[in-house]
């Protein structure tokens, strides 16, 4: 299921999630979503169109969720299932999306079983369109996707851009991938939480500071912290702005990344994030220090200098602060080896924080290139809260647990 900032943010035990699957190629790709979902607990109710069974089987879909598979509206026995079916979903998300499929949801046509579900759902409705790249630039496919996500509020996952079926070349038309769209289904089952609508900013990673055009001075952070919140943000239905130095990881689904490279450029960055920003964590190791001169070609061997002249490099959060706007929360993180709580509460207090997430470096499994850590939460107030040992992950909605309240006091 790839990275883990696909995650969700627990198991979606007793979740019920309606999966609905139309007749195009793309169908093979969701039977791992189906497994997917219900390795993370959640009761998958899949429904085939009739043109769906053509490309799987619904016993695939049975063997896999442990439940069974409706396809027909008019099936004796099962005659209020459109009806149960629609209410019991907590997100119905259809995948892939035929174009067909696409325009008898858009007109409200109910004659077969997962159109009426559409009209009957007041659950969150994901459509994950898929087809060839001709029938999704066709005008009347373009109007019903604008009329279904303007005037009925659906969301529209996808679709990707890349090689499609039948050899028509890259064009936009792929079933996004299953793992996107987990995620979306993920934000779509938290529901309206403290922090939907509002903006995010996230700084993770490491800076780079260039001595010349190949060599650079940095520091061991992974950007792991900063892309665990940033995903866990945007899960809770944050628009969230990731500003991420030089890292190895996949960027997370949902974010709009920048990626940066220096501590002025990381600067550059915040600023202009901050004006519409609701909240600024800094979870970025940016460099302290960098060196005083660029050398505008590769240092020569034989010219190796004796020393390095160092100069301060912008200090982020202190440089930005004229571009806060009024009421922003902001969290900075400490990275301490000594005199770890009072370094934090100054840095608080000089810098103007909210909150101040310290990491001991010297704990074992806390900090940079480690999957947990284990901080001290420090607050204006004069608390301090010490956290078990966990994963990033659960580090991450742990702080913004304690930053949504001071949100919602804006
Ligand atoms: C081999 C094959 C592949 C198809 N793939 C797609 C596709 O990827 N997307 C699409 O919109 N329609 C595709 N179609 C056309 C649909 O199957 C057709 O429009 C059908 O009526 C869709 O019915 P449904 O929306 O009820 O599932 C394909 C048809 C065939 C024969």
């Amino acid at each position: 299921m790839g990275g883990a900032t696909l995650a969700p943010r627990r198991p979606w035990r007793g979740r019920r999630v309606l999966l609905g699957v139309s007749g195009g190629i793309a169908a093979y790709k969701v039977v791992q979503l189906a497994r997917d979902l219900t390795l993370l607990g959640a009761e998958v109710d899949v429904v085939l169109t009739r043109a769906a069974q053509a490309f799987v089987g619904a016993v695939t879909f049975e063997a896999l969720t442990g439940r069974p598979v409706r396809s027909e509206i008019l099936a004796p026995g099962w005659a209020l299932d459109h009806i149960r079916l629609a209410r019991e979903a907590d997100v119905v998300c259809v995948a892939p999306a035929t174009a067909d499929l696409l325009a008898r949801a858009a007109a409200g046509v109910a004659s077969d079983l997962l159109s009426a579900i559409l009209l009957a759902t007041t659950a969150p409705v994901l459509l994950c369109p898929a087809m060839n790249d001709r029938m999704y630039a066709n005008p009347a496919t373009q109007a019903n996707l604008a009329r279904l996500r303007e005037r009925r509020g659906y969301r529209l996952v996808g679709p990707a851009v890349g090689p499609l079926a039948y050899g028509e070349g890259d064009g936009p038309g792929r079933l996004e991938d299953t793992g996107v769209i987990l995620a979306h289904i993920g934000r779509a089952l938290e529901g309206e939480t403290a922090l939907s609508g509002r903006r995010v900013v996230v700084t993770a990673g490491p800076t780079r500071e260039p001595l010349d055009p190949v060599r650079f001075i940095s520091n061991r952070s992974s950007g792991r912290m900063g892309f665990e919140i940033a995903a866990a943000a945007w899960r809770r239905g944050a628009e969230v702005t990731l500003v991420a130095g030089p890292t190895a990881l996949p960027a997370p689904t949902g974010p709009a990344l920048v990626r940066v490279e220096t501590a002025a450029d990381m600067e550059s960055a915040v600023r202009a994030a901050l004006p519409d920003a609701d909240a600024l964590v800094m979870a970025a190791a940016v460099a302290d220090f960098r060196p005083a001169q660029r050398a505008p070609e590769k240092i020569k061997k034989e010219r190796t200098p004796a020393a390095l002249a160092l100069e301060r490099a912008p200090d982020v959060l202190r440089e930005t602060r004229d571009a806060r706007p009024a009421g922003l929360v902001v969290v900075g993180f400490a990275l301490e080896t000594e005199d770890v709580r009072a370094n934090a509460r100054r840095k608080l207090n000089e810098k103007d924080l909210d909150l101040v997430v310290v990491n001991d470096a010297t704990v074992p499994g806390a900090g940079f290139e480690v999957e947990t850590n284990q901080v001290t939460i420090l607050d204006r107030t004069g608390r301090e809260e010490d956290l078990p040992l966990m994963s990033k992950q659960d580090v991450a909605e742990a702080i913004l647990d304690r930053l949504a309240p001071l949100l919602a006091r804006r």
